[in-house]
């Protein structure tokens, strides 16, 4: 199946980089959304360098996923030039350690963030879904099936967005749109530098970016509603 228009969020660092990065070598049109314009200019510097002439066509949407209007009109925008969505990878999401620990405002951000963002990215390009041709990815966490100690609010908000995706993949794939919740373990990112678990012990965003092709190279029959990617050293 040729997926030819995709949109990832999160798209300026991390997972969605790489996601981004990867899906260069089969979409023709991208679109990168994140807060930061700087760093969504540099990974589609970095995409047209490797992929020259040959690449995809690229537009960046720097905006506030917890901005519901802001994200309806980038997916609009987006769109009208481009099109149906064949892709999206809805994985903007963002990290505080702890439970006692964590502040009502954090666990507030991570709520926000990590179950409405996703939801108004969701919401805005379900229209725009093309039926028995489009692709939902979901980057919830391990911690969105199991606590770990000291990250209790995370995983608050994780186990949430699992449910949501749990709810939106009854919805969607009997429209014949098929919807995967990626459940990592540790991944080697930005948002984990300084954690205690040594980082090369962690797992290597090429799982992520492998898992996503292997997903999009099944056949149209097969769907797979879940897949948690545990890290060896850290069950
Ligand atoms: N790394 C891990 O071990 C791990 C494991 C399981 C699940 N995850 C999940 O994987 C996803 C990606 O994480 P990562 O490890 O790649 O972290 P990362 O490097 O910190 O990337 C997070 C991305 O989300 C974007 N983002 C955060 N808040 C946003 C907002 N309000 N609006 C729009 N974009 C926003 C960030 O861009 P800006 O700052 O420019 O907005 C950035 O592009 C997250 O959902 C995370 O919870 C990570």
């Amino acid at each position: 199946m040729k997926y030819k228009n995709a949109i990832i969020t999160g798209a300026s660092s991390g997972i969605g980089r790489a996601v981004a990065l990867s899906l260069s070598k089969r979409c023709e049109s991208l679109a990168l959304i994140a807060r930061s314009k700087d760093k969504l200019a540099a990974v589609q510097a970095e995409i047209e360098e490797l992929s020259g002439t040959e690449g995809p066509s690229i537009r960046t949407y720097s905006l506030d996923v917890c901005d519901e209007v802001e994200v309806v009109s980038a997916i609009d925008e987006y769109v009208s030039e481009f099109g149906g969505v064949h892709i999206l990878f809805n994985n903007a999401g963002i990290y505080f350690q702890g439970l006692q620990g964590v502040t009502s405002d954090q666990l507030d951000q991570m709520l926000r963030v990590n179950i409405l963002g996703a939801f108004h990215v969701l919401q805005a390009v379900i229209p725009h879904l093309v039926p028995e041709e489009s692709y939902v990815f979901h980057l919830s966490s391990r911690s969105g099936k199991i606590a770990r100690p000291n990250s209790g609010a995370y995983a608050a908000s994780k186990f949430g967005f699992t449910g949501l995706s749990e709810a939106y993949y009854q919805d969607l794939v009997p429209t014949g749109i098929k919807l995967t919740s990626l459940c990592p373990s540790f991944i080697r990112t930005p948002m984990t530098q300084g954690f205690a678990f040594p980082q090369e012990d962690m797992i290597d965003v090429t799982d992520i970016t492998r898992t996503v092709d292997y997903l999009l190279d099944l056949s149209s029959e097969a769907v797979i509603k879940e897949i948690v990617i545990e890290c060896r050293k850290s069950l």
